[in-house]
């Protein structure tokens, strides 16, 4: 069974709390977004294995550890996921970014894909897919899904809100896949909105509505 990590730093839990106020704009939204990203990225990289590397200081060699040779692909979920991708990039400026253009259908709830464009060397990539909200799941579940009939098989999820029906479900049909919180909701509505949520992050990110 998958992990899942909550974060608990006191930094996210009062950036989160400013995101889901409706009284927040896309500007200042998308800054936190972003800010946000970087610091989940410090906790989903924590796990990247070292190696010693010889180097010289101004006063004598030593032996000292940098990340091991790590390949990342960032993998946001459009149009949503875009707004990670900036802040996780802070911190990992030389992952590649490859693109899953999903949306939800209204009706339905059924995730439809649209665009798709993964960096060739997929297989060799530790992937991080990004997605601010995991509701249902329906959306992340098929964005993995892709992304291992593309070769993929080293996969973390990020997103900042989940509810915890979107969880039970990528844990039961990607059990190979941690996911990593910002927060875990309550409840999803009957719209499959996250209850209480930050209601449509697509559209508070890029002032669509
Ligand atoms: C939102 C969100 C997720 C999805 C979550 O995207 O960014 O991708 O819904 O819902 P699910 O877990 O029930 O699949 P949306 O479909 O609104 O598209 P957008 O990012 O283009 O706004
Ligand atoms: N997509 C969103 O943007 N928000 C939700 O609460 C659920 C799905």
């Amino acid at each position: 069974m998958s992990r899942v990590v909550v974060m608990d730093h006191p930094l996210i839990k009062h950036k989160m709390t400013m995101i889901r106020d409706k009284n927040t704009g896309s500007k200042e939204f998308r800054e936190l977004v972003t800010e946000i990203s970087t610091l989940m990225a410090y906790e989903v990289t924590r796990d990247f294995p070292l190696e010693d590397i010889e180097i010289e200081t101004p006063i004598t060699k030593m032996y000292s550890p940098v990340i091991a040779g790590k390949k990342v692909g960032l993998i946001p979920i459009l149009r949503a996921g875009l707004g990670m991708v900036d802040g996780m990039l802070n911190l990992i400026p030389a992952a590649k970014v490859g693109h899953v253009g999903l949306y939800r259908d209204p009706v339905t709830l059924q995730p439809v894909e649209y665009y798709c464009k993964l960096p060739q060397d997929i297989a060799e990539r530790d992937l991080i897919v990004l997605d601010p909200m995991l509701a249902t799941g329906g959306s992340a579940i098929a964005a993995i899904q892709f992304l291992k009939n593309s070769g993929a098989n080293n996969i973390k999820l990020v997103c900042l809100i989940a509810a915890p029906e979107g969880v039970k479900a990528v844990q039961e049909a990607a059990p190979d896949v941690d996911i990593y919180l910002g927060a875990i909701d309550e409840k999803l509505n009957d719209h499959a909105y996250i209850v209480p949520g930050l209601g449509d992050a697509g559209d508070r990110l890029f002032g669509t509505k």
